[in-house]
C-alpha cells in the first residue's frame, strides 16, 4: 500500500549534503515550499567527510583563468569548457555567500582567508577549515536551511507521467509514501559507495542515479570513477588522509623508503590523482611492498601535524599510528563519481521538472578526472544554478499541476531467479572487476554478475545499485582506451577517437 504524504510542496530535493542543501536553502530564501527528503540522518553525506576543502580563485596570485586552466589539464582531455568556466567565474561569489550563510574558514593574522594547496593546482587556492572543511560547511548549511527535512526517507521511485516529473515515492519506517511538487532535484551523491574500499559513506550507493535510469533519464560519463590515491585501510577500517596533507609537504615512498613519484610525473606527488593512484599501484606491483605516506616533512618546516589535521590525526592514533614518527601505510580506493546524470547547466534533466545536482548529475565539469577540491565547489555553483532552474520552470510547471496516479514502472527486471545477492557481493565484484585497472575479461564477468543480481530476490537496493553497476560495466567495456579515472590495461593509451563524452539510457541495458 502506497500512502500519500499530507503536504504537497513547490520543490523536493532529494539528498542533504553540500548540493541539495545549498539548492534546498537558494529555494526556501524566496518563499518557496521545500521539502528535503535524506536517506539517513540530515548530515550523513559524502560532504560531511570532505577533508580538504574548496578550491576558489580568490589568492591574489590567482585568477578564475588560471584555476579553469588547471581543471581542464586535470580533466585528461573531457573537461566541458562551457561549464567550468561557469564553475571557476561563479564560484567566486558562491564561497562568500557560503561565508555569508556561516560557514568558518581558516583565516590568518589579519583575518584574510587562508589557502592551501592539493594536487594538480598551481597555486594554492583551498580554502579549509582544519582537515574538517565538509563538516563545516554540512553544519552552516544545515544551521541556515528553514524548510522541512524527512529523515530516513528512502526514494524507490520517480513519479512520472507523459515524460514529466510529479514527485517521488519514498519509504519510511517500513511504510510507502507518494510526495509530489512540480520540481524535483536529485541530489542523492554519488556512486563509490558501491566498491569495496571507499572513502564514502556507505550510503553512496548510486541510487539517485540508478532510479534516473530506470525512469529515463540520460546518463553521461558512467566509466568514469576517482580513486584517491591515499585512503587508510586495515581489515575493516577505511579512511581518506586528504590530499592537502600532500599539499603541505608530505611525500609518498615505497618499502625501500624510495621517494619515487618523480618517475611517474614531474608534479611527483602533487600530480593528478590518477596518476598517483596507478603509480602506487604499480610500485607495490615492482617492490612486492606496501607504499607509504610520510608526514614529517610537514611538521619539518614548522606546521603543527595535530593541529592542522586533528581528523586524522585521532584516525591513526585509533590505529596505533602517530604521523608525526610512523611511516602511514596507503592504498587508492573509490573516492568519486565522475559520471551522473546528465544535466544542463541550470540543473535540467531531459526529463521535465527532474534536475540533479552534485555528485549525482554530470556536467561535464570534471571531464575524465576531477582537480581536487572542485566538488564542493561545484555542489555551491550548480546548487545555485540548479535553484533557479527550477524556480524559473516551476512558473509554467505549476501551471497544469496535479497529483498524477503513480503506475508502478514495468521496465525493473523482474525477479525470475531465487538467488540472493548482498551488497557485499556487488561490491566485491565492483572492486575486483571495474576497479583501478580494467579489462575486457573482467567487466565481461562483472556484467554477467551483475545481470544475475538483477534479475535476482535480492532487496530492491542492492537490485537498484546492481542497475548502475551494470551501466558503469557496460560502459567501461565500450570505452576502449584509458583516460583519466578509466583505466584499461588491454587499451592502456588514449586514443583521440575516444575523445568524447559517453551517454547511457536504459535502453542500452534492456539492449545489452
Ligand atoms: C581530499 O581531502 O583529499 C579530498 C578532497 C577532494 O576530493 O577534492
Amino acid at each position: 500500500k502506497v500512502h500519500a504524504y499530507p503536504k504537497v510542496y513547490d520543490a523536493i530535493v532529494v539528498g542533504s549534503g553540500a548540493a541539495g542543501l545549498f539548492c534546498a536553502s537558494k529555494l526556501s530564501q524566496v518563499g518557496l515550499n521545500v521539502c528535503i527528503l535524506t536517506k539517513n540522518t540530515a548530515d550523513t553525506s559524502s560532504t560531511k567527510l570532505a577533508q580538504g576543502g574548496i578550491a576558489v580563485a580568490l589568492p591574489v596570485n590567482d585568477s578564475p583563468s588560471l584555476h579553469f586552466d588547471d581543471t581542464v589539464k586535470a580533466g585528461a582531455g573531457l573537461v566541458d569548457r562551457r561549464t567550468a568556466l561557469i564553475l571557476v567565474e561563479e564560484g567566486v561569489k558562491r564561497v562568500i555567500d557560503l561565508i555569508r550563510m556561516g560557514a568558518t574558514f581558516e583565516t590568518d593574522e589579519l583575518g584574510l582567508l587562508k589557502f592551501t594547496k592539493e594536487a594538480a593546482h598551481s597555486v594554492p587556492r583551498i580554502v579549509y577549515y582544519k582537515d574538517k572543511t565538509g563538516e563545516e560547511v554540512e553544519r552552516a548549511l544545515l544551521d541556515a536551511y528553514r524548510g522541512d527535512i524527512i529523515e530516513f526517507a528512502f526514494v524507490k521511485e520517480l513519479i512520472i507521467k507523459n515524460g514529466r516529473c510529479y514527485g517521488v515515492i519514498f519509504e519510511k519506517d517500513g511504510k510507502h509514501f507518494t510526495i509530489y511538487a512540480p520540481v524535483v532535484a536529485l541530489a542523492t551523491g554519488g556512486a563509490a559507495g558501491l566498491y569495496e574500499k571507499h572513502t564514502n559513506p556507505d550510503t553512496s550507493t548510486g541510487d539517485g542515479i540508478a532510479i534516473a535510469l530506470r525512469y529515463g533519464a540520460v546518463l553521461k560519463d558512467l566509466e568514469f570513477v576517482q580513486f584517491h590515491p591515499t585512503a587508510f585501510v586495515e581489515d575493516d577500517t577505511c579512511f581518506l588522509i586528504s590530499e592537502s596533507v600532500r599539499g603541505e609537504g608530505a611525500i609518498i615512498v615505497d618499502s625501500y623508503g624510495r621517494r619515487f613519484m618523480g618517475d611517474y610525473h614531474p608534479l611527483w606527488e602533487l600530480a593528478p590523482r590518477d596518476v598517483v593512484t596507478r603509480a602506487i599501484e604499480n610500485q607495490k606491483k615492482i617492490t612486492g611492498g606496501k607504499v607509504y605516506l610520510d608526514f614529517r616533512p610537514i611538521g619539518e618546516k614548522g606546521v603543527d601535524i595535530y593541529e592542522r589535521f586533528p581528523t586524522i590525526t585521532e584516525k591513526l592514533k585509533q590505529v596505533g599510528l602517530d604521523p608525526k614518527k610512523d611511516l602511514i601505510p596507503i592504498t587508492p580506493v573509490a573516492h568519486y563519481y565522475l559520471g551522473g546524470i546528465s544535466v544542463d547547466t541550470f540543473g535540467r534533466t531531459n526529463i521535465k521538472g527532474l534536475f540533479a545536482i552534485g555528485e549525482a548529475s554530470c556536467t561535464g565539469v570534471h571531464g575524465a578526472n576531477r582537480l581536487a577540491s572542485n566538488s564542493l565547489l561545484e555542489c555551491l555553483v550548480f546548487g545555485e544554478r540548479t535553484a533557479y532552474g527550477m524556480y524559473r520552470d516551476l512558473r509554467f510547471l505549476s501551471l497544469d499541476f496535479k497529483k498524477v496516479s503513480f503506475k508502478k514502472i514495468s521496465a525493473f527486471p523482474s525477479q525470475n531467479n531465487l538467488q540472493v545477492y548482498t551488497m557485499k557481493d556487488l561490491k566485491k565484484t565492483m572492486w575486483e572487476y571495474v576497479g583501478i585497472i580494467r579489462d575486457g575479461a573482467g567487466l565481461t564477468k562483472a556484467i554477467d554478475v551483475f545481470r544475475q543480481i538483477i534479475h535476482s530476490s535480492s532487496s530492491f537496493e542492492v537490485r537498484n545499485s546492481a542497475v548502475l553497476a551494470l551501466a558503469m560495466a557496460i560502459s567501461a567495456m565500450r570505452r576502449e582506451e584509458s583516460r583519466g579515472g578509466h583505466f584499461r590495461r588491454d587499451f592502456p593509451y588514449e586514443r583521440e577517437e575516444f575523445k568524447f563524452h559517453s551517454t547511457f539510457t536504459f535502453q542500452d541495458l534492456l539492449n545489452s
